[in-house]
């Protein structure tokens, strides 16, 4: 049975949600003596990914529209009406057509409903936007704050998932891993030709662009690898006694940053001041041969230039999860590029924050925002990114 229906939910005849279309599911397409009850709460909108077979067979797929967070049973039984989907471009959409008298929108970072200035100014009756995961920049939060719409994330919930994915990828570029499995599937066996740009992270010197919970967490994960130093940049410094423990040592520059490190891994969140950080400009002052790795968010780091210097071999390899648009087309050159050797692409779809674990993160903290706000009580200080009276995040940038 999947999981959020509940076994009453199922004796009063109701479809599982498996069963019912992909594109929308909503509880306007119930009975209708119960849809009454629904039209007397509130709308709650849910734009998540499409799960398909696989979330019919894995329950604990929660961030998907067939498992719905698990939340459904629940909202029902207390008289909203929840509209789950993935069907999110265009004016046409079930996520644009529903926004316009929707109260709270639940969305994720991993199949971003991309709420703009022209969603917000469309979402009459919009109060709050929950994010399921952490990273709330498909929300236009300065559009936001102006309509006094909050924002909050279920901060903390998937940090560990990211920080490991993280040092998978720092790995496996710097062991040269892909195109060692690749040779293998092909059937081919010549150890020279991977061994030729595999290298130990042992010595080398990382650093991590943002060292809030996922770049911490990086470097706390470094530490037994023996690397020649931990650097960090970040407009917060670290807590004294936390940099020691990891023995980090800050950097205020980003060129000066960047052009001592090995592998440089970006763990801050996109905004004004991070769009396009990583460009072809600072390209230029990485060391020759460095690998990137970009977890955070794929706009963070220049399409084009980052393909443009694996191809020249500036950067050794490029690994990661996020893409300037998700879901990427199917040409998106990060798919593909390779480096000189026919390396260093370490490229997934956006995944590393939604593993099993982390989705019952997810989901418990998106009811926990969700139970706060019905019965009007505070919520948890960390998870408010736009409160009431705006910005209670220092992460989105350096503001008066
Ligand atoms: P956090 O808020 O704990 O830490 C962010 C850090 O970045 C803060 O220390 C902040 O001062 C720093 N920062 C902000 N702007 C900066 C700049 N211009 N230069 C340097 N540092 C800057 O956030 P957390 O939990 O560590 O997450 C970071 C980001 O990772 C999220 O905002 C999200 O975009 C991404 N993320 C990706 C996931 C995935 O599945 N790939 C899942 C979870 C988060």
């Amino acid at each position: 049975m999947l999981a959020g229906i509940s076994s009453s939910y199922l004796r009063r005849g109701l479809l599982s949600t498996a069963t019912r279309s992909p594109r929308l599911l909503s509880s306007t397409r119930l009975a209708p003596s119960l849809s009454q009850t629904y039209s007397a709460g509130m709308k709650i909108l849910a734009v998540l990914y499409k799960g398909g077979e696989a979330a019919q067979q894995e329950p604990r797929l929660l961030g998907t529209i067939e498992n719905q967070l698990g939340i459904r049973p629940w909202l029902e039984s207390l008289g909203h009406e929840f509209i789950v989907t993935d069907d999110k471009e265009g004016s046409e959409s079930v996520f644009q057509k529903n926004i316009v008298d929707a109260e709270v929108l639940i969305t994720t970072p991993f199949h971003p409903a991309y709420v703009t200035k022209d969603i917000i100014d469309k979402a009459k009756n919009l109060k709050l936007c929950i994010t399921a995961g952490v990273g709330s920049d498909h929300v236009d939060l300065n559009a936001a704050v102006e309509k006094r719409i909050q924002v909050l994330e279920v901060s903390g919930s998937n940090v560990v998932s990211v920080a490991e994915h993280v040092i998978m990828s720092i790995l496996l570029l710097v062991r040269n891993f892909v195109p060692a499995h690749e040779m293998i599937e092909r059937g081919d066996w010549q150890v020279s030709d991977v061994a030729r740009n595999a290298y130990d992270l042992e010595g080398k010197v990382v650093g991590t662009i943002g060292a809030g919970r996922i770049g911490y967490r990086v470097l706390q994960r470094l530490v037994p690898f023996n690397c020649k130093e931990l650097l960090y940049y970040d407009y917060a410094a670290l807590p004294e006694e936390a940099a020691k423990a990891v023995n980090a040592r800050r950097v205020e520059d980003l060129k000066d940053f960047v052009s001592q490190c090995d592998v440089v891994t970006v763990n801050c969140p996109l905004h004004e001041g991070t769009r396009g950080l990583v460009n072809a400009e600072l390209l230029k002052h990485f060391k020759k041969g460095a690998w990137l790795v970009n977890t955070a968010r794929g706009a963070i780091c220049d399409k084009d230039a980052v393909a443009e210097a694996i191809k020249s071999g500036q950067l050794n390899g490029y690994a990661g999860d996020v893409w300037n648009v998700q879901p990427a087309p199917r040409d998106h050159v990060w798919r593909t590029m390779k480096n000189p050797l026919g390396g260093g692409n370490g490229m997934v779809p956006h995944y590393s924050g939604t593993t099993l674990d982390a989705q019952a993160r997810y989901a418990a903290g998106t009811k926990s925002i969700l139970e706060n706000y019905l019965e009007n009580k505070p919520q948890e200080p960390q998870n408010i990114i736009i409160g009431l009276s705006g910005y209670e995040t220092k992460a989105y940038g350096q503001r008066k």
